[in-house]
């Protein structure tokens, strides 16, 4: 599909990744983009000269994707492309803790919630003519990384929700996009001491493999590399990984 004229919707939009997909999304000519947040009054405070700029364009919408009255609500019938940006990283291990509820939770949004998105928008694409889906997963889908043991197993769940949906929503015409990014500069992966990639490469990036086609994308530099040792050999990535587990997890 071509972004321009097409109408999107980009969840967990006020920031990191999420905002860097509107502007990308504005900059590549769509028609209406709507920026869905958990707190659509924090951004208009933090963010006045993004709202007064594309006012015409960007429409603010209230929405965490683990409530099913807020998703429910946010279907709006002219969306064309879906992106499921809206994410949370615990920086926990699987093992450490004393109950369940952070890894519960990364999966109640990365997986659950990102779910319930498609569920909810999947009617509206096909009446749209197909449409696109795009998910941002992360190379921590395809490799554990136990500094992130119960977020990689969320993104794994991840990955496997986008090969599903991919064949089940073959029939109707909906492209759907796996983005698998490395380390990416935002709020995120701020106490991750590594070289890191621009959220507006990651967004430029996907917007690009939507137009063209594509099905699962490595866009940044660590990204790239991943994919060709994971294809080389899925094990010895995973004992690379593990060789990174912090102190505070062994
Ligand atoms: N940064 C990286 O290194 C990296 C690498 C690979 C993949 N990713 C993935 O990229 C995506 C964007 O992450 P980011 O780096 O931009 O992180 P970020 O700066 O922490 O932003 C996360 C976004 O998700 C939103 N969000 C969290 N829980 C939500 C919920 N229940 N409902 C709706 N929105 C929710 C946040 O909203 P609030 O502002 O309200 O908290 C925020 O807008 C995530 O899926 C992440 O897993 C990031």
């Amino acid at each position: 599909m071509k972004i321009k004229d097409s109408t999107a919707l980009v969840t967990g939009a006020n920031r990191g990744i999420g905002k860097a997909y509107v502007e990308a999304l504005i900059k590549r000519g769509a028609k209406k983009v709507y920026a869905a947040m958990r707190d659509v009054e924090a951004f208009k405070t933090s963010s006045p000269d993004c709202v007064e700029k594309y006012k015409d364009v960007l429409e603010l919408i209230p929405l965490d994707i683990t409530h099913e009255g807020q998703v429910a609500s946010a279907v709006k019938g002219d969306v064309e492309l879906l992106i499921n940006n809206a994410g949370i990283a615990n920086f926990t291990g699987l093992i450490a803790g004393e109950t369940l509820s952070s890894a519960r939770q990364e999966m109640e949004v990365n997986y659950f919630g990102t779910l319930s998105m498609i569920r909810a928008f999947a009617p509206v694409l096909k009446e749209n003519g197909g449409g696109a889906i795009a998910n941002v997963l992360s190379v921590a889908s395809l490799a554990n990384f136990p500094v992130l043991g119960s977020y990689s197993a969320s993104k794994a769940a991840l990955y496997s929700l986008t090969q599903g949906v991919r064949a089940e929503l073959a029939h109707q015409g909906t492209h759907v996009l796996g983005v698998y990014p490395g380390p990416i500069d935002t709020d995120m992966a701020k106490d991750f001491p590594m070289e890191k990639s621009s959220p507006e490469e990651t967004a430029n990036g996907t917007l690009q493999a939507i137009e063209e086609g594509q099905e699962d994308i490595f866009i940044d530099i660590f990204a790239i590399q991943f994919q060709k040792d994971f294809q080389n050999s899925p094990i010895g990535i995973a004992k690379q990984f593990a060789e990174m587990l912090p102190e505070s997890v062994s």
